[in-house]
Formats: C-alpha cells, sequence, structure tokens
C-alpha cells in the first residue's frame, strides 16, 4: 500500500488503473481511524478493484473555536489499519496541496444545510461539500463511501452529487457501535472515563426514540420529547438538538413517516458527539 501526499501523484495512480481497466472506490476520512471507518473500507474494497481511502483533517469544515488543532491524528495506525484491509493506496495531502494560499472557490448547499448541525455549525457543511468535490475530482471515484453517523452529511453529498451531476455512486453505510451502544467516532479519544460513561446516554434515547417509533409512536414532538427527558437524566449532557427530520430533504416533520431521521447532538463535557437512527419503511 502506497502512501501519496500530492494531487499529482495520485491521479498519476488513478491513470495507470484506469488504463488497466480498474475500477476504483474513495473512503473519504480525516483519519483517526476505527471500525465505521474499516467498515467503508472494506465495502470499498468489496466493490471496487482499487481503493482510495484520503486522510485529511480538512481546515474549511471547522469554525472559529472548533477542534481542528486538537483532532486526533495517528498516520502511522491508519497505515497499518488500511493496508490490513486492503486499501491500495492512501491520499495525505498537506493543507497547502489542497488549498493554495488564494484559494476562493466553495460549494456551498441551501436548505439541507440549514438544520440539524448546519444551525450551530453554519460553515461546516460548506467546508465538506468543497472538499468532497476536490477529493472526487482528484480520484474520479467509481464510488464513494460515506458513514451513516454522519446522516445530515451523507444527505447532503447525494445532493450534490444529484444536483451536480457528478459521475461517482455514493454508498451509504450503517452505524457502528462499541459493544454498550455508544456510535463509533474519532471525537470519543475526548472523552474522560466519567465522561464515556455518560456519552451512552446518546445512544440509550436513540434506542428509545426507534422503540416508541416500532410501537406505532407518530408524533414527533412526543418522540423528541421522550428522547429529550432521557438526556436530561444525565448531569454531564448538554443538548444540542433533537430533531425528527424528512430524511431526504432534512426538514423538521411532525408526522413520523418513512424516510424520516431522528437526529441528535448532544455535549458531554466539552465534546460534541452526534447520533441517529433512521425510520424506513
Ligand atoms: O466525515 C468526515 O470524516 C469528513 O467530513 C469528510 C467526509 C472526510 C470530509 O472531510
Amino acid at each position: 500500500m502506497k502512501v501519496l501526499g500530492t494531487v499529482k501523484e495520485v491521479r498519476d495512480q488513478v491513470k495507470r488503473w484506469r488504463a488497466r481497466g480498474l475500477s476504483v472506490g474513495l473512503v473519504p476520512t480525516m483519519g483517526f481511524l476505527h471500525e465505521g471507518h474499516g467498515s467503508l473500507i472494506s465495502k470499498a474494497v468489496e466493490q471496487n478493484d482499487r481503493v482510495v481511502v484520503s486522510v485529511f483533517v480538512n481546515p474549511t469544515q471547522f469554525g472559529p473555536g472548533e477542534d481542528l488543532e486538537a483532532y486526533p491524528r495517528d498516520m502511522d495506525r491508519d497505515s497499518a489499519y488500511c493496508e490490513s484491509l486492503g486499501a491500495n493506496v492512501i491520499f495525505h495531502p498537506e493543507p497547502s496541496e489542497m488549498y493554495d494560499p488564494d484559494f476562493t472557490t466553495y460549494v456551498n448547499m441551501e436548505v439541507l444545510s440549514e438544520t440539524l448541525c448546519g444551525v450551530t455549525r453554519p460553515i461546516h457543511f460548506r467546508g465538506v461539500c468543497t472538499v468532497c468535490t476536490k477529493l472526487f475530482n482528484i480520484v474520479k471515484p467509481d464510488r464513494a463511501y460515506f458513514g451513516q453517523k454522519d446522516a445530515q452529511q451523507l444527505a447532503i453529498i447525494r445532493r450534490m452529487v444529484r444536483d451536480l451531476n457528478m459521475d461517482l455512486e455514493i454508498v451509504g453505510c450503517p452505524i457502528v457501535r462499541e459493544e454498550d451502544g455508544l456510535a463509533k467516532s474519532s471525537r470519543n479519544e475526548y472523552l474522560s472515563p466519567e465522561e464515556r460513561q455518560a456519552a451512552l446516554i446518546l445512544s440509550q434515547s436513540i434506542f428509545l426514540g426507534e422503540k416508541m417509533i416500532a410501537e406505532g409512536e407518530k408524533s414527533a414532538e412526543a418522540v423528541k420529547k421522550a428522547m429529550t427527558e432521557k438526556i436530561n437524566t444525565e448531569p454531564l449532557a448538554e443538548i444540542d438538538y433533537v430533531e425528527v427530520v424528512d430524511g431526504v430533504s432534512m426538514q423538521p416533520i411532525d408526522e413520523i413517516k418513512a424516510p424520516a431521521l431522528v437526529a441528535i447532538a448532544v455535549k458531554i463535557g466539552r465534546t460534541r458527539l452526534i447520533d441517529n437512527t433512521i425510520v424506513s419503511d
């Protein structure tokens, strides 16, 4: 497996694969990989002849005061993990390789990016759309893989690909959880042992919402209220949002019907975590 740092090296490598008629999958990540990423890489290896994993902590998706500098990084571990899963190339550029000092072009999505995480992270999805567009243009993959854990991001990427006629398939993969229910996230690394225990309130409230809906509850308000009350039993938890939205448009709904998304963001101490569940037919 190769680790490549420049756009040119990746383009040249992909051209050589294309000349041999090989298909290419891309797994965009910010590194500090865990089994959630692992499931994306494995899926990509299964569905493509060659797989590129990008490891890039993308500065344009972090707002002022967010954790850009503190974001955990471990390239040696990430390389070994990607290799063990059968990836062929890691694309690990410096920020200056991705963004010229006078960079001024962004991909901005309206509506879908204005709810849920977009309320408190107003520039986040502009950065995500921009870097994913760049990665798609650099790698030109047949397929790109994203986790359902970032459900709003996945919906936005799907819409961007549709709206801008990008020529690739977006593959969404299910949330991977720890044995006790906590959704895997690179940011779990920030949690102290006490916070790690408190963070279970996220999955517990998601499972509560799932149970209510499975038992026939149709009122988004009732589900949100029960989940909010549950989260508020945890003293270390501070709610950012508890929402029920349409699964495609990301707009709030009153009556729960598929496809819907029940999504939460909760701060445990200083760490902001997200979790969700999809309501399907
Ligand atoms: O989900 C992530 O890790 C990032 O938002 C992504 C898609 C790699 C873009 O930087």
